[in-house]
């Protein structure tokens, strides 16, 4: 028997109800819509709709039913349709006419809404701690290699010498911005759908404020068509996943790079790293690849949710249903991604050496070779040329650049600039890759993420 038996005089048939059940995958939200049936009944009371000890009775039988879940012994049975069917049935069974009292001034689409609300603010904390973390970890990996440089690329081609500080600062401050965007979700999520009722609200003397008020939501809905139809807190929710994974997907990347023989700079532990079922010698950068990997799963569940949205008429519509899956699986799975990397990273070795050696190229000074002639008077357009040239000459004759700088008598004076780690050293402007400029970017990204830390 459903909850909505007056009505029929046929039960479901099979293939609906395999279309309709949601319990399958709801079922994750049971604590949240405990805590919003708990505030709910509290309202009911303040309405004078329930008396203090009915109240009291439905807040007692759902604590039990929420221990229930807690312990694993809550029974689902035939006709639970939802989670909020389950409990429903369940407090009705366990508080008798009481319990046929929860669900005055409410529906299950007001009530899913809170739910789901409740569900993603908790989510977007957790993601955005796990977030921090991982920034803290580039942050201290930077610190270990403390002097460690490589070379940084443009179009994948080595460019210009950068610390590894600085380098893995850089993924921490798209990361922090990633922390920023779900604070700020979080914050625009934090309005109370209940008391909207199915969609126009009720006759009855409810507060809204009241019950938002106990949910720790920051004000009430203001019109109950847009509470039960709003679904752009999940939409905001899987960008701001997707953009992270997008962001986790470009590190993995790069650890598979550094991890190649080819680049040699990093070695991932061997609890980070995976063996193959074929040839011995291998030590896979799995680690990285799924990380990498992910992010298309994470990418489609934002377009499937934007793709069911699109079209929907006012107000609620059961396709709204259909926003769990996605939802669950992208906060299971960043989640999962955010806890892998972070240990990657830790168990990480950096190559120091070969690093540097890479980053040793003598075309990476080139730059450097112009900028020596700027400050000497010369205008940089031309002074462009005349490295240009010069690189342009070692490289027809298998020279290096020091060596070809060296061997002209009006640039020899600039031979300085080839020395071991001399061109790192000169990138000093403010934000620049190099040692000097090094501690204020910490201290910036340190007070950023302190900053994020603290509105968390
Ligand atoms: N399980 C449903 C959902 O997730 C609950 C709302 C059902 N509402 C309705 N009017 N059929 O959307």
């Amino acid at each position: 028997m459903t909850l909505w038996s007056g009505r029929f005089t046929a039960s479901m048939d099979e293939a609906l109800w395999k279309l309709s059940e949601s319990y399958s995958f709801d079922h994750v939200l049971y604590a949240h819509d405990i805590a919003g049936s708990v505030a709910h009944v509290r309202g009911l009371r303040a309405a004078g709709l329930l008396t203090s000890d009915e109240c009291d009775t439905l807040v007692a039988t759902l604590e039990q039913i929420s221990t229930e879940f807690e312990q694993g012994i809550f029974e689902r049975r035939a006709g639970d349709e939802d989670i909020h069917m389950a409990i429903e049935r369940r407090a009705t069974e366990l508080a008798g006419t009481v319990g046929a009292k929860i669900h005055t001034a409410r529906s299950r689409n007001d009530q899913v809404a809170t739910t789901l609300r409740l569900f993603v603010r908790d989510a977007l904390s957790e993601i955005a701690r796990q977030t921090l973390t991982l920034t803290e970890t580039l942050v201290a990996l930077g610190q270990r290699y403390g002097e460690a440089y490589l070379p940084g690329y443009t179009h994948l081609q080595r460019a210009q010498p950068v610390l590894l500080s600085h380098h893995l600062q850089a993924h921490a401050w798209s990361l922090a911005r990633d922390v920023d965007r779900m604070i700020d979700a979080r914050r625009r999520l934090n309005v109370s759908p209940l008391g909207a009722g199915a969609l126009a609200g009720t006759s009855l003397p409810i507060q809204p404020s009241v019950t938002a008020g106990l949910l720790g939501f920051d004000e009430p809905f203001a019109n109950s068509m847009d509470a039960v139809s709003d679904r752009d807190f999940v939409a905001e929710t899987l960008f701001d996943i997707a953009l992270l994974g997008v962001h986790l997907s470009r590190m993995g990347e790069e650890l598979v790079l550094w991890t190649t023989s080819e680049f040699h700079f990093a070695t991932l532990g061997d609890d980070f790293t995976t063996g193959s079922s074929m040839l011995p010698q291998k030590k896979n950068s799995d680690v990285a690849e799924l990380a990498r990997g992910k992010s298309g799963r994470l990418v489609g569940n934002l377009t499937g949710l934007l793709v069911t949205l699109k079209g929907l008429p006012l107000s609620y519509n059961r396709d709204l249903q259909e926003d769990k899956e996605p939802l669950f699986d992208s906060v299971t799975q960043i989640l999962v991604v955010l806890a892998a990397l972070d240990g990657a990273y830790r168990s990480m070795t950096f190559d120091v050496a070969a690093a540097a050696a890479a980053a040793e190229d003598d075309l990476l000074v080139a730059i450097d070779v112009a900028e020596a002639l700027v400050a000497e008077g010369v205008a940089f357009r031309h002074a462009h040329e005349m490295a240009g040239a010069l690189v342009g000459r070692a490289v027809r004759e298998g020279r290096g650049l020091a060596e070809v700088v060296a061997a002209d008598d009006r640039l020899a004076h600039l031979a300085s600039l080839f020395a071991p780690g001399a061109a790192l050293a000169r990138r000093r402007s403010p934000g620049a890759s190099g040692p000097l400029a090094g501690p204020e970017q910490l201290s910036r990204l340190r007070e950023r993420l302190e900053s994020l830390r603290t509105r968390l």
